[in-house]
């Protein structure tokens, strides 16, 4: 995340100066550290010190928002509400309770009113099929579903109701990217609009190949490839990442394989292009780490190698007791 660096004595009325100027990232909280405040940004600013660096986000959803309700819903019908929102870009992402869809609407409207964002969209049904989307039902503000998010200083152009798209998964992209080195070549198996390759590609100087099913995912990745500027290169592929790998003739030092419900059906294909020495980023839903681990070692003991765990980590939680886990494996051999 791109921030202003200030002295903390400064940090008032910096923080003040970049609100007026609409370049503050409310979305992010304001950092102290070692006698320096480091304050979200929009966008470009001068005459100040910029550093990127690490923010917490904001609560996606500030205690007024049940003020805006008060009148409209009972206190128990507020506490019943699904206080998570997904922020992308300029688009609201609310998920509402049966017991109260029959105020959809009222909720829609106080949702547009407090976030200021352009519109206001409620899950209408779980993420599904091959290409990960959910069906998503207008509910206020302006029914475009077009948008540009960002993220650790990049821009990723998407429609939401298009493609597969997660705000949650920030963290995790940013922990992958910072284990990448410079040289790296790099293959998404699943790369969606490309949060992965985008963010990798321009904090470094690699060469990625990314691959998805969905033609409207990689026609938006190939308009952030241009949206951004980039140290390393990108190369994109739509198709089965089964078939279209078929014509690659290289390996790669690492391997992205966020499709955390059906990567272990592709985990062959990983095995057979990973590098001597290179890293399997390996994702599953789980309620624990074993069942990836034995996934991962049985897929590169079959093709005759080895691997060594070097990482796992809870990505999110998905529903009570299981997680979108991340498995980093190195293979040898
Ligand atoms: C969970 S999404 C992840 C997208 C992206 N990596 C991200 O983090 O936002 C999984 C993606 O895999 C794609 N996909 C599903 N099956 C595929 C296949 N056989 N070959 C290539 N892509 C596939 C879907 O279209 C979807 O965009």
């Amino acid at each position: 995340m791109k921030c202003v660096k200030v002295p903390l004595k400064q940090l008032n009325d910096t923080r003040l100066k970049l609100m007026e100027i609409g370049q503050m990232n409310m979305d992010y909280k304001i950092k102290a550290a070692d006698d320096y405040g480091y304050i979200p940004l929009n966008g470009d600013v001068e005459g100040y010190e910029i550093v990127d660096i690490e923010l917490e986000p904001m609560k996606k959803v500030p205690h007024n928002f049940s003020e805006i309700l008060k009148d409209e819903l009972t206190p128990e019908e507020i506490e019943n509400l699904r206080t998570s929102f997904d922020t992308i870009g300029d688009i609201v992402i609310l998920e509402i309770p049966d017991d109260l869809l029959s105020k959809k609407q009222i909720i829609g409207e106080a949702a547009l009113k407090f976030t200021k964002k352009q519109a206001i969209y409620m899950k209408n049904s779980a993420i599904k099929g091959t290409i990960r989307i959910r069906d998503l039902e207008f509910l206020a503000g302006t029914d475009d579903s077009i948008t540009i998010h960002k993220e650790h200083g990049v821009r990723l152009k998407l429609d939401v109701k298009e493609v597969y798209f997660s705000p949650r998964l920030a963290t995790e992209r940013i922990r992958v990217s910072n284990s990448v080195k410079d040289g790296e070549k790099i293959l998404d198996m699943f790369c969606g609009i490309g949060p992965f390759p985008i963010l990798i590609a321009k904090n470094h100087d690699v060469d990625i190949t990314a691959v998805d099913i969905n033609e409207a995912a990689i026609k938006y990745l190939n308009e952030n490839i241009k949206l951004n500027k980039l140290k390393g290169t990108v190369k994109t592929y739509c198709g089965d990442v089964r078939q279209v790998s078929e014509s690659f003739n290289c390996k790669f030092d690492r391997i992205i394989m966020n499709l955390p419900g059906l990567a272990y059906t592709f985990l062959d294909v990983a095995v057979n292009l990973i590098e001597d020495g290179g890293i399997i980023n390996y994702y599953e839903f789980s309620d624990s780490y074993e069942q990836g681990i034995k996934r991962l070692t049985h897929a590169v003991s079959k093709a005759g190698k080895e691997v060594e765990i070097i990482n796992t980590r809870k990505v999110k939680s998905t529903s009570p007791g299981e997680w979108h886990v991340a498995i980093d494996g190195k293979v040898k051999g």
